[in-house]
């Protein structure tokens, strides 16, 4: 059965990307099915408003839970995952990404502003898995740009979505940490030269070059990464 996934957003204009390369490829072989429904669509007054001011005080707006409540009624099943992405939520990760890309269907709701009304969620994680991600520590205008992110990095892992799976394979041998450098042609660019062992066609000696280097990079660049940290 191919993946849904349902994006309500009130910039459906942010997804026009996922037609373009693997995740146009992927929906037009029917491994994935993607619909974008604009949150405005599920409004009911003049104005078709999304918004208004905090309860409690503060900054900016929040968005009403009413039209949200209409659109995610409209996709939802018992089969669905709720995805909200917030600068609050779990951090999103590959593993977290090869779950998604396993499910049934997801449906993201892209917030702006301040967020949405917190009653969204606690209507639907009775009812549904719902989950709150974040792509990392900084703060983006809305849940638009933190989607499509976490749409390429779990559909990429559908099976049958990747023309070579063997890329998979080599990412997963260099976790928990980062992967080796690359070099193609030509052999010398600039007076830089490809590093020899790769030339070698030794497999052995270049496998474990390649562990040496992923381990360099993961201690200098991710140090986090490393077991024990
Ligand atoms: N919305 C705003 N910032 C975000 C982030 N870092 N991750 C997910 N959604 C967000």
């Amino acid at each position: 059965m191919p993946l849904r996934i349902d994006v309500i957003t009130i910039f459906p204009d942010y997804f026009a990307p996922l037609q373009l390369s693997l995740m146009g490829k992927a929906q037009q072989s029917g491994l994935v099915t993607i619909a974008i429904h604009d949150l405005r669509e599920f409004t009911s007054d003049r104005h078709r408003s999304v918004d208004d001011t905090p309860y409690g005080g503060g900054a900016g707006m929040v968005m009403t839970p009413e039209p949200w409540g209409q659109a995610i009624d409209a996709v939802v099943t018992d089969q669905s995952t709720l995805i909200v992405p917030t600068p609050a939520g779990k951090l999103f990760s590959q593993p977290v990404a090869a779950e998604l890309a396993h499910s049934t269907h997801l449906i993201f709701a892209c917030g702006r502003y301040e967020g949405i009304d917190q009653r969204v969620v606690e209507y639907y994680r009775p009812r549904i898995d719902v989950r709150e991600l974040s792509i990392g520590d900084y703060v983006l205008a809305g849940g638009d740009v933190a989607t499509l992110a976490m749409i390429e990095a779990s559909v990429r892992l559908v099976p049958g979505v990747l023309g070579n799976p063997e890329s998979l394979v080599e990412e997963s041998h260099q976790l928990p940490g980062v992967e080796y450098p690359s070099y193609t042609k030509p052999p010398t660019w600039r007076g830089l030269d490809v590093p020899e062992v790769l030339l070698s066609g030794h497999h052995d000696q270049i496998a474990r070059w390649r562990a040496e280097q992923s381990t360099i990079r993961t201690t200098h660049n991710r140090p986090d990464l490393l077991p024990g940290s």
